[in-house]
């Protein structure tokens, strides 16, 4: 069988609403080969659908279907370690493995780029599918159907603390709350923060980050959906987060930590929410991933 490592990914970064995205290392593991039936089974107990509707199956039969193939069956396996619906590219990571496996079953015909227009062009926007297939903090736009992007390293000094919620929010709900439109000062606002983020982010100049995180295009409309939002904010602040965001449509919230704060401050927060009585949320601390999705043969 051919494993599929893929990491979860954390768009947005507040300000760079669907165009900047960044690979953590945390990782979904799927086991696939070809079959004649299909079978879907999981390593751990989140619920998977079993059937054609699971996305790692359609995913993997999308691909065939674009190189004129016709999938018989499929054995799959799902090591689940990205939480769903949190706002981390679950979706976006069973994407990615299952048109990355299909691919190389076929012998590889579609390149990375043509690989990474397929992973954007299923998932709608192209900030979790990228980073999970190339790593790194990646920059993208879609233009015409093809994704233009690029995936620059981030620094050593920044830990990504996350805050996962109890709860699910289902992108498609986090989007229906979005105005059609926004005036151009908001515009404005978001791009020169965006830019901010890639470079700073890249840079590691820490003190930019509390502006850059700055949004005026979907956290101010999202907020009302995520319970404890402004706590965790404003919490996050005062034990000295460089720049808190909503990951990607939400609910999970992340900070940027100094990563010689990160320990301390994970274990402040945790002790702040118990206090808070805020409770079942967990508290993980990551770094970005370099390297985006692996293929391995075993
Ligand atoms: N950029 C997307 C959003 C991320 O914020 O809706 C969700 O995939």
């Amino acid at each position: 069988m051919i494993r599929i490592q893929v990491p979860a990914t954390s768009a947005n970064l507040g300000s760079g609403f669907d165009s900047l995205g960044i690979a953590l290392n945390l990782y979904n593991q799927v086991w696939m080969e070809e079959s004649d039936t299909i079978s879907i089974t999981s390593k751990d107990d989140v619920p998977i659908p079993k059937d054609e509707t699971n996305l790692i199956y359609w995913a993997a039969k999308s691909l065939y279907e674009r190189c004129g193939h016709k999938l018989p069956g499929l054995k799959i396996i799902q090591l689940n370690n990205i939480p769903m619906a949190r706002g981390l590219g679950s979706s976006s990571a069973c994407i990615v493995a299952g048109i990355l496996g299909a691919n190389r079953m076929l012998g590889s015909p579609l390149s990375q780029k043509e690989l990474t227009d397929l992973a954007a062009e299923i998932e709608g926007h192209p900030d979790n599918t990228t980073p999970a297939i190339e790593g790194g903090l990646v920059a993208s736009a879609m233009e015409a159907g093809r994704v233009y992007s690029v995936s620059v390293p981030v620094s050593e000094k920044i830990r990504f603390v996350l805050f996962i919620p109890p709860f699910e929010l289902k992108t498609e709900k986090a989007r229906s709350v979005l105005p059609q439109q926004y005036s151009r000062d908001d515009a404005v606002y978001n791009l020169s923060r965006s830019a901010l983020m890639t470079a700073s982010l890249f840079s590691g100049k820490l003190e930019n980050l509390r502006v850059a995180v700055q949004d005026k295009i979907h956290q101010p409309y999202r907020s009302g959906l995520i319970e404890h939002l402004d706590d965790v904010f404003r919490m996050s602040y005062e034990l000295g987060s460089l720049g808190t965001y909503v990951s990607g449509a939400g609910p999970t919230i992340i900070s940027m930590v100094s990563s010689n704060e990160a320990e301390r401050f994970s274990a402040l927060a945790k002790s702040r929410l118990k206090e808070k009585g805020i409770n079942g949320w967990k508290i993980e601390t990551l770094t970005a991933d370099p390297n985006g999705a692996q293929i391995f043969t075993e």
